[in-house]
């Protein structure tokens, strides 16, 4: 058989089988549980205009460095969206959000794009669902949504992701621009041994060089200034409060001080979960604060705090911990012999779907043997049998497909409530 050559594109996938179910189930249970925090949907373009992420991940960060999509069609340079809180930012500001007061909560899911090298968990077309919260700068928000973010990997049966937090400080100059020169002050007798890397970093962006993965780098790390004990007093305030909070909320966390985030809009407390059925790349999600993010839009000066949840590396984490649980199996099976009795299934399955029943039959006309084998394979809980002999004495066979179950055979008239009295 010949086999076609085109192939998904290295770094995007299709999703189907136990990983669509996987997929569905983790976006539908973010959107129910999200909306019970107050969080509305919002669904922003997949484009934007390439200086919107520019101004807002910050334009010495490898994202906007090294990792967009980026086109000019035109006169206009656009950019496919490798993230999605600078969209919702610019939606709460162009649609004069600000001006109703209160706080706006949105959650969000769709696709994002980047130029990454594919890995495990790492592709160039992911998805992510995210929150979130702007308009408020109270710490017992940080605290509420950070939880949020626990409860969602737990409804999803995940009892394995962990929680890391941390405050990077704000912009003042006596909190992480002070911050930033003890750093470099710390790290400049040794840089010659950081890898090429974190020397490029040493003056763009010393805070990454904290939380390079190069082993050298950690060990000349281990003994480097914490962020989270070089705030003003404002932002140590802001983190105690938030760490009350989470203990409050049971939000059980641990303090990472090498956690500093790869955007630069984050000001304040930053945070990701993790898992460890990842590998290198354990960022089941992530995210903190972002009080200067409107402002730098050309906004007024709007504080907000959000997270974003990786699907793809959720989907492997749901898949190490509770294996095809959460898959949606099939009610009934039509197994059908025969020309008429192939089209009086086909009306007896609408039926059931009519009912609110999940219902399939086989449309190959294929053996009988083979038909109740796609049954199996569906893991379908009931198979309504249908042949020529039964069809023309009005009956049908019911049959219970779980261990031990049995069948029996019923008029077609009586076969929905059979099939429904057969469901566990
Ligand atoms: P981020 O840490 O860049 O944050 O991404 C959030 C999550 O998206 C990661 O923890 C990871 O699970 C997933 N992710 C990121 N890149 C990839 C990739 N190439 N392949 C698969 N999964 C990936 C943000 O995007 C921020 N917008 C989060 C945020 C919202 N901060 C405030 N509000």
């Amino acid at each position: 058989m010949s086999k076609s050559r085109f192939r998904a594109i290295e770094g995007t996938r299709d999703y189907f089988g136990k990983d669509g179910e996987r997929f569905d189930k983790a976006v539908v249970f973010a959107g129910e549980l999200f909306v019970r925090y107050g969080y509305d949907r919002i669904r922003t373009p997949v484009f934007e205009t390439t200086e919107l992420f520019a101004r807002s991940i910050g334009a010495a960060t490898d994202i906007v460095e090294k990792e967009m999509y980026t086109f000019t069609p035109g006169s206009d340079t656009i950019t496919l969206r490798p993230e999605g809180t600078a969209g919702v930012v610019r939606g709460y500001l162009q649609h004069n959000m600000d001006k109703r007061g209160d706080l706006a909560k949105f959650w969000y899911e769709g696709p994002m794009f980047r130029r990454e090298r594919p890995q495990k968990g790492r592709q160039r077309q992911f998805h992510q669902v995210g929150a979130e919260a702007i308009g408020s700068s109270d710490p017992l928000l940080d605290a509420e949504l950070v939880t949020m973010g626990l409860r969602y990997y737990e409804c999803l049966g995940l009892r394995k992701a962990r929680l890391r937090v941390n405050s990077i400080g704000c912009l003042r100059p006596e909190c992480r621009p002070l911050y930033r020169q003890l750093l470099r002050d710390a790290i400049r007798p040794n840089l010659d041994k950081h890898c090429k890397s974190c020397q490029a970093r040493f003056d763009r962006n010393v805070l990454r060089i904290i939380d390079c993965k190069n082993p050298e780098c950690r060990k000349l790390s281990a003994g480097l200034p914490k962020s989270h004990d070089n705030l003003c007093p404002e932002c140590a305030a802001h983190f105690e409060a938030v760490k009350e909070g989470l203990m409050a909320l049971g939000g059980g966390f641990a303090l990472d001080h090498t956690l500093v985030r790869g955007l630069d809009y984050y000001t304040k407390t930053v945070f990701e979960y993790t898992h460890e059925a990842l590998g290198a790349q354990n960022a089941i999600g992530g995210g903190g604060r972002y009080d200067g993010l409107a402002e730098e839009l050309g906004g007024p000066a709007i504080p907000g705090i959000g997270f974003a949840l990786g699907v793809e590396r959720i989907l492997i984490a749901m898949e190490a911990e509770n294996g095809c649980s959460c898959s949606y199996p099939l009610q009934v099976y039509g197994v059908a012999l025969g020309e008429s009795a192939h089209r009086a299934m086909s009306g007896m399955i609408a039926r059931f779907r009519a009912a609110g029943l999940s219902a399939d039959m086989d449309y190959g006309r294929r053996s009988f043997k083979s038909q109740l084998r796609s049954a199996n394979r569906r893991q379908a809980m009931v198979c309504v049998i249908l042949g020529e002999d039964e069809l023309s004495r009005g009956e049908i066979v019911v049959k219970d497909m779980s261990e031990g179950g049995g069948q029996k055979t019923v008029s077609i008239f009586d076969c929905l409530d059979e099939v429904k009295a057969a469901l566990p």
